[in-house]
């Protein structure tokens, strides 16, 4: 049986964390399908285009990944894209109380879909994009956490 799995975020933007899970998940399943969620909720610095584009940067060259944009519920992106279980990333015990939570109520929704959690190579867990973004508009170096064109990105957006 081939495996599909989602890995969903607001990617804003996306950090060397993010797609060290991915190349985890790709090496695992037949085929990631990298989710980047539109979210109204968090206000984001950049458009979900351009949170799509710059994921597409951050992960070219992994051929059993895709990268799409989506405004529903993420169990029904999911299941329009049979995939069978959903991807997370846990990068500390704090996290563990929302992911438990969303995978929950993910379950609640679609009881065939399966959460799964990965970590992070070490040198990544205390990353998270509203960390980086706080470093660059500051005027940090935050080559050691993003992709050369994200850090440029932050850098024209943010000063
Ligand atoms: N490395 C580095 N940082 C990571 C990381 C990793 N491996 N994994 C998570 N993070 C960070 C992110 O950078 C982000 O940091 P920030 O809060 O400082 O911006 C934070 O952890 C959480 O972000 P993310 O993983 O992108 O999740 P999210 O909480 O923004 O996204 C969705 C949640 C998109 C999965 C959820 O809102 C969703 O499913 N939305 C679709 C609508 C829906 O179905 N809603 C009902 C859900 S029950």
């Amino acid at each position: 049986m081939s495996i599909t799995v989602i890995y969903p975020g607001t990617f804003d933007p996306v950090t060397n964390g993010h797609t060290d899970l991915v190349e985890r998940a790709s090496r695992l399943f037949d085929k990631v399908i990298v989710a980047v969620a539109t979210n109204s909720q968090k206000g984001t610095t950049f458009t979900l285009d351009e949170r799509v584009h710059l994921v597409q940067t951050a992960l070219a060259g992994l051929d059993n990944v895709t990268i799409c944009g989506f405004d529903s519920l993420l169990v029904d992106f999911a299941r329009e894209n049979r995939a069978q279980a959903i991807v997370r990333g846990l990068r500390a015990v704090s996290d563990f109380e929302y992911e438990f939570q969303l995978a929950g109520m993910n379950r609640r929704l679609a009881p065939d879909i399966e959460t799964l959690f990965l970590t992070p190579a070490e040198k990544y867990a205390y990353i998270s994009s509203s960390l980086v973004k706080e470093i660059a508009a500051l005027g940090g170096d935050v080559s050691e956490f993003v992709h050369a064109e994200v850090r440029d990105a932050l850098k024209s957006r943010l000063s």
